[in-house]
């Protein structure tokens, strides 16, 4: 058997893979090339890849005897999954091990945005720091309002903990009551009219794709921040932008954009009520070692025909 894996991981997870089959590694810093990816997959029999790998039907056709895909992220937009399956490839994820650290980062960036902390810092850098002035750089308060969550999943329930220790009441619009009792379910309409913070932690599907629009942003309070943790295509950027600039929203910040990188001449880059970073919701160190590790048993166990901790089963429907 062979394997390829597309970013490099831990040593012993390279040596664990070993046991089942040959390894190979792309291990630059870069996403590997989409036509090295084609190549490998060719003769691969497991991929353990990333989500900047695009993992689609093209893939797919010229990788005959791939049996398992094993992603290092819990979202899977960039596989065509449905294809894996009916070509009879097992594909894994890594749920739950990186939650805590999503959650606590979705947290940072709402209260980072709602105290404004990318203009309070570049006043500093930039040395327009002025005397200590009592209506200068006010925010909008985090404690005591209405947190408004969009997909409440892991990351979203493990947000919802953290917003009572904030004493924030929490709506959440889901397709399902799955939020815990405690945070009301209703519908995005009145979500949007009622947070105080609105936070997107929903995975990308055909049905969230675009979700946040012109009207989306309109029916939030101007007094409202929007926080984006989940993926950048369920935001129609330029109407973000139109929004923060017109002062019809207080302000954002993404930790995910579309496309990633976000090019720096983008509208949003230079917006001052905007805070971006890149992609970093579950960058701890403990937490991406979790994950490779949870993507290698998952690797493992597929390619060996047993249980895989976290597969992605095929849906009867
Ligand atoms: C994921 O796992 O899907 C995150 O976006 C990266 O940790």
């Amino acid at each position: 058997m062979r394997v390829y894996v597309t970013r490099a991981i831990p040593q012993r997870l390279c040596e664990n893979i070993a046991e089942v089959g040959e390894v190979q590694i792309w291990d630059e810093d870069v996403p590997v090339p989409r036509e090295i990816l084609l190549e490998k997959a060719a003769e691969a029999t497991g991929l353990l890849c990333m989500l900047t790998d695009e993992i689609d039907s093209e893939l797919l056709d010229a990788a005959p005897r791939l049996r398992v895909v094993s992603q290092m992220a819990v979202g899977v937009d960039n596989i065509d999954v449905p294809s894996c399956h009916s070509r009879g490839i097992r594909v894994g994820h890594t749920p739950d091990v990186l939650t805590e650290s999503v959650a606590d980062h979705a947290v940072a960036l709402m209260l980072a945005a709602a105290r404004r902390f990318r203009e309070g810092m570049a006043e500093v850098v930039e040395g327009r720091w002025g005397s200590w002035d009592p209506w200068h750089q006010l925010g909008v308060d985090v404690h005591g309002t209405t947190l408004g969550i969009v997909g409440m999943g892991r990351v979203g329930n493990a947000v919802a903990t953290r917003a009572a220790a904030f004493n924030m009441d929490v709506l959440y619009a889901s397709p399902r009551q799955s939020g815990p009792s405690s945070a009301r379910h209703v519908a995005l309409s009145e979500l949007l009219t009622a947070s105080d913070h609105v936070m997107v932690a929903a995975p990308l599907t055909p049905e969230t794709r675009g979700l946040f629009g012109v009207r989306e942003f309109r029916a939030m309070k101007p007094t409202a921040t929007f926080v984006n943790v989940a993926r950048g295509p369920i935001v129609n950027q330029a109407a973000l932008a139109e929004a923060l600039d017109a002062g019809e929203i207080f302000g954002a910040a993404l930790d995910v954009t579309d496309p990633e990188p976000l090019p720096p001449e983008h509208p949003l880059v230079g917006l001052r009520n905007c805070l971006i970073v890149p992609h970093i919701g579950s960058a701890t160190v403990r937490t991406r070692e979790a994950m490779a590790a949870l993507a290698t048993e998952n690797l493992i166990a597929g390619l060996r025909g047993g249980r895989m901790p976290s597969e992605i089963e095929p849906t009867t429907a």
